[in-house]
């Protein structure tokens, strides 16, 4: 017999008053599909699904009413409900990440005596990842030659380029007609005044007809688009070849390959769950795939970059230019860098990692996706 809920129950497991969940009874966004023997409400597998559903988006602050459209939408199935939660959960966690990055730098900032103005002060609210980290990228992000060789190699013989989730234009091809699509304002206005042509646009809608481009490329960004399946397949849409630049995010291909979020930042694991594989990506777009390995003076600060120069983890201005360190939050990020440093000074950081010092490349999961 199917296990049913008494409301008492889910008003235990749920932290939801009583009242609340009767309300939402009467109301009929969720009700109680049975009855005690004793005339409690009881709940079935299906309404505590819907129930589920109603109190992720009552977190995320959406009206009773709104909810009730959503989640009686007859053209989403349970799987297509949960992708929607699971999105709009990752937004607020990442706005999260970008109010306390905007408040951090607010508090130096009063230390050293600097009064931020009202507009900065207000603007907290509106924050977005790159708006609050982006002005820190050009301290340690630029082209790294090695792999824009490779990446221009894939765009072939492409003369209009759209280059999506832009950012400042790192690995803009300088021969060929670059379009760049970019959301961040801050990221918009570090780009050099010579670069390309920017739109403000996100890759989940590309303003551009079909097929309007030779190709379409990504690079690093395809993990903090929302729905980075449907980014590729705009992609697809508006140009002939697409070209991304990625990372296996999978446990055997990035977390335990990398000593950094192996031994020192298993937080990573929780950015990327639930997020598509590099596989379903390139499935996606019916991509090939090739690995790109990291040089071992990688000009391009990227998180995975210092793999052979633990020490530069320990450097705040090239945290700064990762997002990583921001989503995982302060209480993280000073724990890995805390346990680096002290792993440094002892030699066990160099006894655990003898072999890298031969290496002069490393296959740490980057992903080129030529489609
Ligand atoms: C790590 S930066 C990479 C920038 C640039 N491609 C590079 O390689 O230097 C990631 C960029 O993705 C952008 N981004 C975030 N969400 C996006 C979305 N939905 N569509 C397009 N770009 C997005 C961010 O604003 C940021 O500029």
């Amino acid at each position: 017999m199917e296990q049913r809920l008494t409301v008492g129950r889910v008003a235990e497991l749920t932290g939801v008053s009583v009242r609340t969940l009767h309300h939402y009874d009467e109301i009929g966004l969720v009700q109680a599909s049975a009855r005690t023997a004793a005339g409690y409400r009881a709940y079935s597998a299906s309404d505590v699904e819907r129930l589920r559903e109603v109190l992720v988006y009552r977190r995320l602050g959406v009206g009773l009413r709104e909810i009730a459209d959503l989640v009686d939408d007859p053209g989403t199935d349970a799987v297509a409900h949960l992708h929607r939660l699971h999105g709009l959960l990752l937004e607020q966690r990442d706005r999260s990440a970008a109010m306390v990055a905007a408040i951090e730098t607010e508090l130096k900032e009063r230390a050293m005596g600097i009064r931020t103005t009202p507009e900065q002060q207000l603007k907290v609210f509106g924050a977005q990842l790159y708006e609050a980290i982006g002005s820190a990228y050009p301290a340690t992000r630029r082209t790294e030659p090695r792999i824009a060789a490779k990446i221009w190699d894939a765009l072939g013989d492409a003369e209009t380029v759209l280059n999506v989730g832009a950012g400042a234009g790192s690995y803009e091809p300088p021969d060929r007609d670059v379009t760049a699509v970019e959301p961040s304002a801050v990221m918009r206005a570090l780009r050099p005044a010579d670069a390309a042509r920017c739109v403000d646009a996100g890759a989940e809608s590309l303003p551009f007809e079909d097929q309007s481009f030779d190709a379409a490329m990504a690079l690093s960004t395809v993990h903090h688009w929302q729905d980075p399946i449907a980014g590729l397949r705009e992609m697809r849409r508006v140009a002939r070849r697409v070209v991304v630049f990625t990372h296996d995010a999978s446990d055997p291909g990035w977390r335990h390959r990398f000593w950094l979020t192996r031994d020192y930042l298993p937080e990573v694991a929780g950015l990327v769950a639930g997020r598509p594989s590099v596989d379903q990506l390139a499935r996606a777009i019916d991509a090939r795939m090739e690995p790109v390995l990291i040089p071992w003076d990688c000009a391009d600060g990227f998180f995975e970059a210092y793999w052979r120069r633990p020490e530069a983890y320990l450097d705040d201005r090239v945290r700064r230019a990762v997002s990583v360190w921001t989503r995982v939050g302060p209480a993280a990020e000073q724990r890995a860098v805390e346990s680096l440093r002290d792993d440094l000074t002892s030699g066990r950081w160099a006894e655990r990692n003898s072999e890298l010092v031969a290496l002069d490349a490393a296959e740490l999961g980057l992903r080129l996706l030529v489609a």
